[in-house]
């Protein structure tokens, strides 16, 4: 007996990874990028695949839906609309442009909940799920009948009376994943055991299986250390050094400038704050933020990147020009070390730039290797490959857009296996304070690498 879910904005499907270990048939998927559904196509090839525009699709994704529940009705109804128009980077870039006239002050891309909520409303799933940032939360959009109205405040009124829900930020990291990654999860159902659950204890979230500090029913964070300890050393600085004998396990090369910041930059720190290397003072000055009158988070400008004992160029992030050299403009997490002892900071697209934020390993001179990060991503916990339907090489450049802008299937996996139980009218013991150590022998040994080859 299994359940049945469609998968909109499934990108290469690692999301719906979710899925492979439960009793759940994906029958539908949509995507508009070609590429990424050529990736799909090859992991989850029984599922009905329509990649373009949701607008021009949505018809279609209910019509085979159909075709194949037959009588039956859908359990699932699985969405994750693109976060750009939404996430906090994509939001002060959008008002920038909008500022400066280049861009329309609403993102359309925030409205692909509305052809979402048609297909929704058309096969009225049992069990409705949004991924999405948190901002997702406080996002405007203009809705068909050209009214400003909060996403989540539409996706109440137009699913109507049969459902109710909520929305939760939830930390990944506090659901066995071993990365810091925040999402907005916003699950609706009108299932009677989901409602009565709901009703009962006021939320439909499983309780959290991990915590910074554990406690009973909870183990510890799964850490950087936990998960790529025992992975080859690499090296940013030259090609002989910089690739493992894993095809994966490769870093790109550091130019000399950045292999010295990056050399000197201990643990759990970050380049900006490295000290003279050429005499050993080690009383420079850090960087550091602070908030200007505006409330805007600003780096500081007095940061000396030469030092006040010898005069010699620390080695700290640095641009040249007519002048000679100046500190480069930058946070304090860029060109910083992750933690051992921490999960990884999040995967994101920009995961190959030691100058983005938190991207460096915690004691090698590089940042991870694609390896890495599809362990950290819980990618390689899955029966996952980066392969094409069409046959064609999937570029490494593609595969980090999709770690990038998926969330780690892991920890969904975790929520998804208790609602399926509910779902199936099973007991709702899962959610019960200690149930993952109960239920889930996958967490009981959090401290075990979680990979598989890739
Ligand atoms: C946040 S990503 C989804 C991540 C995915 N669930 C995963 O697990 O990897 C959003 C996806 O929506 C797709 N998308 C954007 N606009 C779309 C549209 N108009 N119709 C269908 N898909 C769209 C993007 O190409 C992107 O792959």
């Amino acid at each position: 007996m299994h359940l049945t879910a469609i998968s909109l904005f499934s990108s290469a499907g690692i999301g719906d990874l979710a899925f492979q270990r439960l009793p759940v048939k994906m029958l539908v998927s949509c995507e508009l990028l070609e590429d990424r559904h050529q990736v799909y196509q090859a992991n989850f090839p029984d599922t009905h695949a329509l990649s373009g525009d949701i607008w021009h699709l949505w018809e279609r994704v209910v019509n085979e839906t159909q075709k194949r529940l037959g009588n039956s009705e859908l359990d699932i109804l699985f969405a994750t609309p693109p976060c750009q128009g939404m996430s906090k980077n994509g939001r002060g870039k959008l008002l920038q442009a909008v500022r400066e006239g280049r861009k329309p002050p609403l993102d359309v891309r925030n409205r692909l909940v509305i052809p979402t909520l048609k297909i929704a409303r058309t096969l009225k799933p049992r069990l409705i799920v949004f991924e999405n940032v948190p901002e997702m939360e406080n996002t405007l959009i203009e809705d068909e009948s050209g009214r400003m109205v909060p996403i989540l405040d539409l996706v109440r009124e137009e699913l109507g009376e049969d459902y109710d829900g909520e929305a939760q930020v939830v930390e990944f990291a506090d659901y066995g994943v071993p990365q810091r990654r925040q999402r907005l999860i916003t699950v609706f159902s009108r299932d009677a055991g989901m409602l009565a659950l709901y009703h009962r204890r006021r939320t439909v979230f499983p309780p959290p299986t991990h915590a910074q500090r554990p406690s009973t029913g909870r183990l510890p964070w799964v850490t950087v250390r936990d998960v790529i300890a025992h992975m080859p050393p690499l090296d940013a600085a030259n090609a002989a050094t910089a690739r493992g004998e894993d095809a994966l396990h490769f870093v790109p090369l550091l130019d000399a400038d950045k292999y010295f910041w990056v050399r000197h930059t201990p643990p759990e720190k970050g380049a900006f704050d490295n000290q003279c290397v050429a005499c050993g003072f080690d009383q420079n000055p850090t960087h550091g933020n602070f908030r200007d009158a505006g409330g805007i988070n600003r780096s500081s400008r007095d940061t000396p990147l030469c030092c006040l004992r010898c005069g010699k160029l620390l080695p700290r992030p640095w641009v040249k020009d007519v002048n000679g050299h100046r500190l480069m403009r930058g946070y304090t997490s860029a060109y910083k070390r992750m933690s051992w002892d921490l999960p990884a900071s999040a995967l994101t697209t920009n995961l190959a730039y030691a100058c983005s934020d938190n991207k460096l390993h915690p004691e090698q001179h590089r940042v991870l290797s694609l390896k890495e990060a599809l362990m950290l991503h819980t990618i390689t916990d899955f029966d996952f490959q980066f392969a094409r339907k069409d046959g064609r090489k999937v570029n490494t450049g593609l595969i980090y857009e999709i770690i990038g802008e998926s969330i780690p299937p892991r920890g969904l996996e975790v929520m998804f296996s208790a609602w399926v139980k509910v779902l199936s009218g099973k007991s709702d013991d899962v959610f019960k304070s200690d149930w993952a150590t109960a239920d889930l022998p996958l967490f009981q040994n959090s401290t075990l690498p979680l990979a598989k080859s890739a």
